[in-house]
């Protein structure tokens, strides 16, 4: 997919570069960014508004992966940023993303956040709890400007891949309750104060989704509120959010539709319920993150070691592993991935590739076919650009991985590998003289 093939020496090659060389230059572990495919798929759904004519605004949830450089790519496409923490705040600004582009989400945010959040900006901030609200209240009066916010409601109903569970009550440590009153009297709090206004209103129903049920459900709730909204406190939206979630084809027990169709569905919903309720159409926004980086991330690995159980498996061990990437041991995430440097050799049994953490559970693909791999050759695992470096770790004082772009046959380093040294920058030695005898 994307602009990856197999070139004539039979390696892996993206974006137009040998990812063998890539291995070789840069090390192992490397994540390897296709940009191409990343800005195919921002263009996708930014075209899908655009052709329907309706404004929208796409926000990339960064936390898939943040980094300057994808951050500094993100913009380039003309699209928003989610940023959820100070940390990913701090790095879209040292990116230079335009501050009213950027949409502050959390559950809990710090004080020192939303104070960063005011300082530098942010074109809205997504309220989440009583908490919260009262705290942006207290510090947009102090600063004597007003805070456009959106409100995060939990519509009651929860996406499983593709499952949808409708809870009369949702279980969900995020948002006001859009079924119990809570999403009123948010409502009606942040509508009496004239520190903050309400742009509109947020939700987002969950992650790898692969239907289009979900979101129809979920504006049919929300607009539902909105219209009982209108006639009690004259609350129009400017903006409806529905959120990220778009899923992505792993391997093929994945059946995700097309970008266009997700937008498509939700656009055609709004209408419906704008209709519907003879209200002005709102803005859309979504923000997805997976679906914009995921397919185009693919982590190298040099292999190393061999077990053999005999008559049971081979396990086939890589220089990283749950460090690199925790959704496999954290979600049994299932993933595929080939022999970079003899993709087409025929030779192949079949074996599990197994991480290098000292822990059972650091497996990173059970079962899988493979040529006949030995110490030093690459293995090429596909789709982990999202959660991936973004949720890596230094478990066994791993180092992590360097981070390439590759575009147009130019590969670009983007994130620097750790060293050791970075791995002791930050301990502090003990100042307890040890005794002696
Ligand atoms: N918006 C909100 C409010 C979210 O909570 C999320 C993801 C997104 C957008 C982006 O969702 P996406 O389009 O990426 O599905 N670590 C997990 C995924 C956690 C998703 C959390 N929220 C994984 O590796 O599968």
């Amino acid at each position: 997919h994307g602009t990856s093939r197999v070139n004539e020496k039979g390696h892996l090659e993206i974006g137009g570069v040998d990812v063998v060389t890539l291995a070789e230059q840069y090390g192992t572990p490397l994540y390897i960014y296709d940009v191409a495919l990343i800005r195919a798929r921002a263009r996708a759904f930014k075209e899908t508004f655009e052709k329907h004519g309706v404004k929208a605004q796409v926000a990339y949830a960064s936390k898939a992966f943040s980094t300057i450089a994808i951050v500094q790519l993100i913009e380039e496409e003309g699209l928003s940023l989610d940023v959820v923490s100070g940390g990913e705040l701090y790095t879209a600004l040292k990116a230079g993303f335009p501050p009213e582009r950027i949409h502050f989400h959390g559950n809990n945010k710090s004080r020192s956040e939303l104070e960063m959040a005011l300082d530098c900006g942010v074109g809205c901030i997504v309220v989440d709890n009583f908490y919260e609200l009262q705290l942006l209240e207290e510090l947009s009066r102090q600063r004597e400007t007003v805070t456009d916010i959106l409100l995060r409601v939990t519509p009651g109903i929860e996406a499983h891949t593709h499952d949808y569970i409708l809870t009369g009550q949702e279980d969900s440590k995020f948002g006001f309750d859009l079924n119990n009153g809570q999403a009123d009297e948010a409502l009606q709090q942040a509508m009496q104060s004239t520190s903050l206004h309400v742009l509109g209103i947020h939700c987002h129903i969950g992650s790898q989704i692969f239907e289009t049920t979900g979101f129809v459900l979920a504006a049919q709730k929300i607009f539902q509120k909105i219209a009982d909204w209108r006639e009690e406190y004259g609350f129009v939206p400017q903006i409806v959010n529905l959120g990220g979630g778009f899923g992505i084809r792993y391997t093929n027990e994945d059946d995700p539709l097309p970008a266009a169709q997700y937008v498509e569905q939700i656009i055609a919903e709004v209408k419906t319920q704008v209709e519907k309720f003879s209200l002005p159409m709102p803005e859309i926004w979504i923000e997805p993150g997976r679906s914009l980086v995921g397919d185009a991330g693919t982590t190298i690995y040099s292999i190393g070691s061999r077990k053999e159980v005999p008559n049971v498996r081979h396990y086939v061990a890589v220089d990283g592993g749950m460090s690199d990437n925790i959704r496999p041991a954290l979600y049994e995430a299932k993933y595929e991935a080939v022999l970079a440097n003899r993709v087409l050799d025929a030779n192949e049994e079949v074996v599990s590739i197994a991480g290098k953490c000292c822990e059972s559970g650091d497996m990173l693909i059970w079962d899988l076919p493979l040529p006949k791999a030995e110490a030093g050759d690459y293995l090429a695992v596909f789709c982990t650009g999202a959660y991936g470096y973004s949720m890596a770790n230094n478990y066994n004082r791993l180092p992590r991985p360097a981070v390439v772009f590759v575009e147009n046959g130019e590969a670009q380093l983007v994130v620097k590998r750790e060293t050791y040294e970075d791995l002791v920058r930050l301990d502090v030695p003990l100042k307890i003289k040890v005794k002696k005898g």
